[in-house]
């Protein structure tokens, strides 16, 4: 796939750029588009139908600080632009149990090694989850990389998170009491 121009997605290309990967139905990038017109929002997602939904949705509503690409994190991270990401958000991601489908995990070792290229100083990843082991093993990931200092880390709570907009997930898990694992990260500084 050839690499995104961002000059070319955003009538305001030098605001600042929020990656969300998986986005699904699409709650939670829509909505941050929508109270966030100072921000960039591109969405990564490896279901076509969803990409197509989302981005008629996208032209009803005239989000156009919002863009959407058919393209998965684990095999297309190299169509984002070097040092070009201001955060980066993963919400309730497939956990893929079994150890032989762990590399599909949307963050995993390739994915900790590589997105640093993509990020701008002091961007920040938030991943939340509704899988205590999947939490785990995350942290796992990012203390056996070592080359992040981690900003926040939620084990098992009841709150939204941060950014004060929930994904579809996450309203589900509030709604329901069901425990809220989450971490925010950054590269450390040197
Ligand atoms: C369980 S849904 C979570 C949806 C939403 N983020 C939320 O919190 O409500 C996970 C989504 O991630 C997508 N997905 C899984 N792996 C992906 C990858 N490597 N790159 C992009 N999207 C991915 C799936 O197709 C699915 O729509």
């Amino acid at each position: 796939m050839p690499k995104l121009q961002i000059e070319e997605l955003f009538p305001a290309p030098k605001q600042p750029l929020h990656l969300d990967i998986g986005f699904a139905h699409g709650e939670f990038i829509l909505e941050s588009a929508k109270q966030n017109p100072e921000w960039n929002y591109l969405g990564l997602e490896v279901r076509t139908p969803l990409v197509e939904k989302i981005e008629k949705l996208i032209e009803e509503q005239a989000l156009h600080n919002c863009k959407v690409v058919a393209a998965s994190s684990l095999m297309n991270l190299d169509i984002i632009p070097d040092n070009s990401l201001d955060r980066v958000t993963t919400f309730f991601c497939d956990p893929w149990f079994k150890p032989r489908h762990h590399k599909r995990r949307i963050i995993n070792a390739k994915f900790l090694s590589e997105i640093p290229a993509k990020l701008k100083h002091g961007a920040t990843i938030l991943f939340q989850t509704d899988v205590e082991n999947l939490y785990l093993d995350t942290l796992e990931y990012i203390n056996e990389n070592g080359h992040y200092t981690i900003i926040l880390n939620e084990n098992g709570v009841h709150h939204p998170n941060p950014l004060g907009i929930q994904s579809y997930f996450e309203a589900q898990c509030l709604k329901n009491q069901w425990p809220i694992y989450r971490m925010e990260f950054r590269v450390a500084i040197a």
